[in-house]
């Protein structure tokens, strides 16, 4: 396993996040919980969810893995809030008082007493940035949150965050986190030469782009799978189902899994910090974690990159485009 630091922090994580969103939904506790036991076993450090995932379950079963003697300090936990998680007015959001009452019930789901590194986790219509960061800040200062970070703004919206908490001495956002694979490019536009020059740490999800890059699509659906519901995989392999047999036939060349193959071309990325893998069956696992043994050289990656037409700038097949164009963020 490959480790790195998350942005300009000291803090190490593994370059495999483990995504846990199908935790409490498609994989029951048992399974999640081996999954999770098997991913610290072999190196994993990183952990991500967040209060939304199946409706708070999510973080109720990784609070209970990580409930044994000795495992909660091996792993760097991270959670996310904003989206709503309650009927009130203000069970979403990034004000001061939903922060501090999410906080407490993820810290009671997680069982633990602290959160490493703490995502907002999609911007708002007409932010206040001051309360948010300040909000953060207290957190940071109780030792209920250790790095507070961000998720699917715009490169604009984070530097000016940053710049806020520079400008009042908050703890600045350790990362961001957002969307990018080989079929949705758009963070090369702008995100990641941004995070390049700014030090500025982010990690990335939907790196199998929901499972498409593994090549199990090819020639049908498999029963249970979330091709089954996600319209979006029917929309990519109208479009780019060529480039993705081309793909699964250079992994093989390379004696490597598509999903391995996946995985290290995005770790590979030189803004990149660590890729959140969604794994949904224990037999997953070991397919994902060889693209962490090492990394692409440039003209390795370039190899793969240009099996895809290398016009792809698709944003994302989800809401993040929407909210780079959107003018009442501030
Ligand atoms: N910040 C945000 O807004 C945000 C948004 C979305 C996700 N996330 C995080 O990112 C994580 C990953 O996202 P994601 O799950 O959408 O993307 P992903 O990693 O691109 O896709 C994961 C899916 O690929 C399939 N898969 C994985 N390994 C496979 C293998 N070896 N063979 C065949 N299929 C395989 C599984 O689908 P099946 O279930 O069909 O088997 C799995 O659910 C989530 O768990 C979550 O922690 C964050």
């Amino acid at each position: 396993m490959l480790y790195t630091h998350l942005g300009s922090s000291n803090l190490q994580v593994s370059r495999f996040c483990l995504g846990t969103m199908m935790f409490g939904g498609k994989t029951d506790e048992a399974e999640s919980t081996r999954i999770i036991r098997a991913a610290i076993d072999a190196g994993v450090n990183f952990v991500d969810t967040a209060d939304i995932y199946c409706d708070t379950r999510t973080e109720t079963i990784l609070g209970n893995a990580l409930a044994g003697e000795g495992v909660r300090d091996k792993v760097v936990l991270a959670s996310k809030t904003g989206m709503k998680v309650g009927p009130g007015q203000n069970d979403l959001g990034i004000s001061r008082f939903h922060y501090v009452r999410a906080v407490e019930a993820s810290l009671k789901r997680l069982k633990t007493d602290r959160i490493d590194v703490y995502y907002i986790h999609w911007p708002h219509p007409k932010m206040n940035l001051d309360e948010m960061m300040r909000a953060l800040d207290d957190l940071v200062r109780s030792g209920k949150i250790l790095y507070p970070a961000c998720s699917n703004f715009p490169a604009w919206l984070a530097m000016r965050t940053q710049w806020i908490a520079d400008q009042r001495n908050y703890a600045p956002l350790v990362c961001g986190q957002y969307p990018y694979n080989l079929i949705e490019r758009g963070l090369e536009i702008e995100l990641l030469p941004m995070a390049k020059a700014m030090n500025f740490g982010i990690t990335i999800y939907r790196p199998l782009a929901i499972g498409i890059l593994t090549g199990r699509y090819l020639d049908n659906k498999p029963a249970g799978s979330r091709g089954e519901d996600d319209a979006r995989i029917d929309k990519w392999m109208n479009q780019y189902s060529a480039a993705v047999r081309e793909f699964v036939n250079h992994a093989r060349v390379l004696d490597l899994s598509p999903a391995a193959l996946a995985n290290r071309w995005v770790a590979s990325h030189p803004s990149v910090s660590s890729v959140v893998v969604g794994i949904s069956r224990l037999s997953q696992l070991a397919d994902n974690l060889r693209g962490f043994d090492q990394l692409l050289t440039e003209e390795q990656r370039s190899a793969v990159t240009t099996i895809f037409p290398t016009d792809i700038k698709e944003e994302a097949g989800g809401n993040f485009p929407s909210w780079r164009r959107r003018y009442d963020i501030l």
